[in-house]
């Protein structure tokens, strides 16, 4: 009999996380909660919130699942992980303690600071005072982080001391991010080219992905809002560190320093790096997979996702490695018209199936469901990941665009740089 895995979240980067492990032959039967109209096509998904940890937890029993993967943060800083764990479920994601790495940035830059992890230069502040000190200490140019969760809204880049004024004072005293931004980070601006690089752990050891990049601005040439990611490419076009290095300078003295806390890190981490001239900085740490990465990082991945996913829960990477194919993956996000300010849902999808039946393609759900007459609607801001791959940057990239060219829906924004010669910086 296989595997029964329950798969947390219902998005771009949860499409590709079902497909990948609905190809495992270990697999016997995938449900997601509450998944997506694509992520139904390859799993039997099940009306319960990502963040409903009770109704997860009793669906789990119920069900009788062998693993839960969590794809959101959310849920992992609400302790589902640890919930899981005490009712003797195997569930591949941190404890709410060891998410922290992502739910408190505060705590991201101790633990670097602690273990020599190469990252900006910074102060954690507790007083608007002491932010403002801060900022005249180390720049300007600086950046002020709210502690917590701020869903990608609490990062200000101040170009000037009165712009670092401006978000402190929005965070500290408007409470503009609620409880999360009560403390601040504040920390010397870096520059260079970001790469994400995202490992798989078992709490000691790391197995890291081939390292990808985002785009996380709305708009073509880095312009625009910062959004959830409009796109992505893996690996590096330009190559980037090797991974053995990156290896030893930050991942494994990140989970050296969990585990040293008595809050090993056991599942997704990733590390925000700018690759700077002096090498690579951490920007931030995350606690789960990065969307869009995913859905550039897997389709490369030969190796058995979920063979890997059940090595990491016993935890035995020791010996394991991943098989990756040659080539690149562009993944261009399609969005509803307005992302990522207010947007309208419910347009009617059309051209999906000749989108994915173009060369190379592949096409990831996000914000969609089934419309009253069975079709496919838009319902969120992003709302599809077109992925293509290709024997290089360019090749993957207009296979991409070819493919996401066959899809329409009202108000469509995309961007049409992702995986192009211009690096975001
Ligand atoms: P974070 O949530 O910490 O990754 O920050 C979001 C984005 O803000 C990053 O992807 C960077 O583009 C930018 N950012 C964060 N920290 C810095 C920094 N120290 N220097 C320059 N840009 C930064
Ligand atoms: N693409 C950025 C993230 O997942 O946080």
């Amino acid at each position: 009999m296989g595997l029964k895995v329950l798969l947390v979240g219902g998005g771009g980067r949860e499409h590709a996380l079902a497909w990948k492990l609905a190809q495992s032959p270990l697999l016997g039967q995938l449900y997601c909660a509450p998944g997506n109209a694509g992520i139904a096509e390859v799993a039997e998904c099940v009306p319960l919130g990502a963040e409903d940890v009770g109704g997860l937890l009793a669906f789990a029993r119920r069900a009788g699942i062998d693993l839960t993967v969590v794809g959101p943060e959310a849920p992992l800083v609400l302790g589902l992980a640890d919930a899981f764990r005490q009712a003797g479920l195997k569930v591949f994601g941190p404890s709410k303690r060891a998410a922290q790495i992502e739910g408190s940035k505060a705590l991201a830059k101790e633990i670097m600071a602690g273990s020599g992890i190469p990252t900006a230069r910074f102060r954690v502040c507790g007083t608007p005072a002491q932010a403002r000190e801060a900022a005249r200490e180390l720049g300007p140019p600086v950046v002020v982080k709210a502690d917590g969760l701020a869903a990608g809204k609490g990062v200000v880049v101040a170009a000037t001391l009165e712009e670092a004024d401006r978000a402190i004072s929005q965070a500290m005293e408007e409470a503009a991010f609620g409880a999360s931004g009560l403390k601040v980070v504040v920390e010397e601006r870096l520059s260079g080219a970001e790469a994400s690089l995202l490992a798989i752990t078992d709490g000691r050891r790391a197995l890291p992905l081939l390292p990808a990049r985002d785009y996380k601005r709305a708009l073509d040439g880095d312009r625009g809002p910062n959004t959830g990611g409009m796109g992505s490419i893996c690996p590096l076009p330009e190559g980037g560190p090797p991974l053995d290095m990156l290896s030893g300078l930050i991942l494994l003295p990140t989970l050296n320093a969990l585990a040293g806390r008595g809050c090993p890190f056991c599942g997704l981490l990733y590390a925000g790096l700018m690759l700077t001239a002096e090498g690579p900085k951490v920007l931030e740490f995350n606690a789960r997979f990065g969307d869009p990465e995913t859905q550039a990082i897997l389709p490369l991945l030969e190796s058995d996702l979920l063979e890997v996913l059940a090595a990491a829960v016993q935890g035995c990477l020791e010996g394991v490695g991943l098989r990756w194919s040659p080539g690149f993956a562009v993944c261009v996000v399609l969005a509803s018209g307005g992302y990522p300010g207010p947007y309208k849902t419910g347009f009617e999808v059309s051209g999906l199936d000749r989108a994915r039946a173009s060369p190379g393609a592949l096409v990831f759900h996000a914000g969609t469901a089934r419309g009253p007459g069975g079709g496919v609607v838009t319902s969120g801001g992003r709302v599809l990941g077109v992925t293509a791959l290709g024997a290089t940057p360019a090749q993957a990239r207009e296979r991409a665009y070819a493919a996401a060219a066959c899809i329409e829906f009202g108000g469509l924004q995309r961007r049409n740089d992702i995986g192009g010669e211009g690096m975001p910086l």
